[in-house]
């Protein structure tokens, strides 16, 4: 089976409110966009590797991956959802039924190779797919419905991971679940929603803690501290 990079990266960063997307800030001088595709190519260079983007977007030709030959992009969607069902879709004339398809976040740049690695590894043969996961660490009270800031309990956390990116899913099977999702109308935030939702059940594999996604402005700085002890 072929291996194919899907690099979403159509967003438009509302939480940053910043003057562009927040794929095109830059940390330590470099494009967040451009380092997040230049580790996953250094850890996966054989994979062909594809980048929804936005219509209205104005920065994409000022990248280094926008000159780099390996990487091609298509046309984003209103959700991440869309996104990455239009890139599956630009790679249907190539891409086989059982082939392997890693979506990571653009605003991931913390991915490390050896999480990569090890992912890829324990899904290895998986029917199904799967994704990085981070055990729960903050102790979670559940609110009471009639007063929302009043703890009506506290959660039991053993069970309870953080989803992280890349998640990693045979072609097809994640082609149908996100076709099925978007069809029924059904809110998803990753792949491995849209596989629940169809009936599969995802591998977690346990990943690093500071893959963190850049969100808010004080996640720059963060990411720039966790590129530097990487
Ligand atoms: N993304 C995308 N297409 C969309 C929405 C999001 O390709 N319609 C991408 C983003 O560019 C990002 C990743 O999905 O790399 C994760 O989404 P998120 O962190 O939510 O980014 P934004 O949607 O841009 O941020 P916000 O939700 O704050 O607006
Ligand atoms: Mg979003």
């Amino acid at each position: 089976a072929s291996l194919w990079l899907i690099v979403p990266a159509a967003g438009v960063g509302q939480r940053m409110a910043a003057a562009c997307p927040k794929q095109y800030l830059r940390v330590d001088s470099e494009y967040i966009l451009d380092i997040t595709l230049r580790r996953l190519l250094a850890a996966l260079p054989a994979a062909g590797c594809i980048v929804p983007l936005s219509s209205t977007d104005i920065w994409w030709p000022s990248t280094n991956a926008s000159s780099d030959g390996r990487i091609a992009t298509c046309a984003g969607g209103n959700e991440r959802a869309n996104s990455v069902l239009n890139a599956l879709q630009a790679l249907a004339p190539t891409a086989k039924n059982e082939d392997w398809v890693l979506v990571h976040d653009a605003a991931r740049p913390c991915v490390a190779s050896d999480d990569l690695k090890r992912l890829l590894k324990k899904v290895g043969a998986h029917s199904v797919g799967g994704l990085l996961a981070s055990p729960v660490t903050d102790t979670l009270k559940m609110a009471s419905p009639q007063a929302p800031n009043t703890v009506s309990s506290t959660i039991d956390r053993r069970h309870l991971w953080r989803a992280l990116t890349p998640q990693v899913f045979r072609y097809g099977l994640l082609r149908d679940a996100l076709q099925g999702a978007l069809n029924q109308g059904v809110a998803i935030t990753d792949e491995a929603a849209a596989m629940e939702q169809a009936g599969h059940r995802p591998l977690l594999v346990e990943g690093r803690s500071d893959n963190i996604k850049i969100t808010v402005p004080a996640d720059l700085a963060l990411a720039g501290f966790i590129l530097g002890q990487l």
